[in-house]
């Protein structure tokens, strides 16, 4: 009994192995098929910075750059078949150089805002760089999204590696921390999103991807149309400075419930300066779960955001102005398109009530986030 088990075994892994091998070698032997290609894109701090192209069975193709780790395009068919890019970036580097506020990169050390940029753990202060106002906001004034990652592209799948080491100090921040983020696109149209992180001294983190949504395909367009779902009973107000106070409150009939879907346009005009929020996500395993659902019946297109964090911030491109253009030239006007961060929620360093983001020597930083856009 126990010999015929182990030989259907090795009978199975040995055609694994060969499946494994005959698809390496393919992949090897025909680059025109080829999940990963790159070009040069430019160079920044001395560092050779590249242009990924991740591309899937379907033909959906996502542009990721080892600057800031920026998603700069997600091409992805409309429900007429026809392909535009779902996300807002541009075609060359020069456009990420002039600083937009944060288009598809990497967010970190700490996504969002920490008051006053400062916390203590025990009783050692730390002083952030304040570059919002007094708040410090998305990891300072060289954060994630503005440094050269090391890039390291998959030979057989659509996939690409991208790691860093955030010094001891840097924005103010305790510790060498050594991140991996891994980007998958999947052939179910999933962009996977992997993040680990490694400290030597105790420091909050709480990493995010800042892609910025507009399904229709066109910045003429806004979101005010898309419809959006969140599985959030509870949200975390904010004062002036858009730091939480602290209370959990109930989204129950106001502006902030979309435990139902609702247009975005619906109800903004309640919220003073628009959604900028974050929610506190319902959840029930800590696992990867289905927390908000956005779709858009121009383009027929909807986003499902999965995610094994407790919080996701809806960001309703308030401060978008029309002061930048896209690469085709079009102003991006405010409410041009969305942010779903998933993340853990703003200020939690000073807010002991929050789930903890503090990482400690020896622990392992893990969370896993996934966007799927598909048709309704
Ligand atoms: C985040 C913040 C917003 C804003 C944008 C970038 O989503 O929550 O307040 O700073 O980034 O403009």
């Amino acid at each position: 009994m126990k010999t015929t088990k182990l030989l259907a075994f090795l009978v199975a892994a040995n055609s694994l192995l060969i499946a494994c091998n005959s698809s390496s070698s393919s992949s090897t032997a025909d680059t025109s098929t080829k999940a990963v290609t790159s070009m040069h894109w430019g160079n920044v701090d001395g560092k050779d910075v590249k242009l990924y192209t991740l591309t899937n069975k379907n033909g959906v193709e996502i542009k990721i750059s080892n600057y800031g780790g920026i998603v700069t395009s997600w091409m992805t068919p409309d429900k007429n078949g026809k392909k535009s890019n779902v996300v807002l970036g541009f075609d060359s580097l020069s456009g990420y150089l002039a600083k937009p506020p944060y288009f598809g990169a990497i967010i970190g050390r700490y996504g969002n805002r920490i008051g006053n940029a400062t916390f203590k753990i025990d009783t050692t202060t730390y002083q952030l760089a304040a570059n919002d106002g007094k708040q410090h906001l998305h990891g300072g004034n060289k954060g994630y999204d503005k440094v050269v990652w090391e890039a390291q592209p998959s030979d057989s799948t659509a996939s690409l590696m991208l790691t860093y080491l955030s010094k001891d100090g840097e924005e103010g921040y305790p510790g060498n921390l050594s991140i991996t983020v891994v980007y998958t696109l999947t052939d179910a149209d999933e962009l996977l999103m992997e993040y680990s992180a490694e400290t030597d001294k105790t420091t909050p983190v709480n990493l995010t991807n800042h892609s910025y949504f507009n399904l229709t395909g066109d910045v003429a367009n806004t979101i005010l149309g898309h419809q959006l779902q969140v599985h959030a009973d509870k949200y975390t107000p904010v004062d002036a400075g858009l730091i939480p106070t602290g209370e959990l409150k109930a989204v129950k009939d106001g502006p902030f419930d979309f435990l139902q879907p609702h247009h975005i346009g619906e109800r903004i005009a309640q919220v003073p300066g628009g959604y900028d929020h974050n929610f506190v996500l319902n959840r029930t395993t800590a696992n990867l779960e289905l927390v908000a659902t956005l779709s858009d019946s121009i383009s027929g297109r909807k986003l499902e955001v999965y995610t094994t964090e407790p919080g996701l911030q809806f960001y309703s491109g308030n401060f978008l102005d029309g002061s930048i253009k896209n690469s085709s030239g079009k102003p991006i006007q405010q409410y041009a398109a969305l942010c779903l961060e998933t993340q853990h929620f703003p200020d939690s360093p000073n807010k002991p009530a929050f789930p903890s983001t503090l990482l400690k020597p020896g622990e392992k930083y893990t969370t896993v986030t996934k966007y799927k856009v598909s048709l309704q």
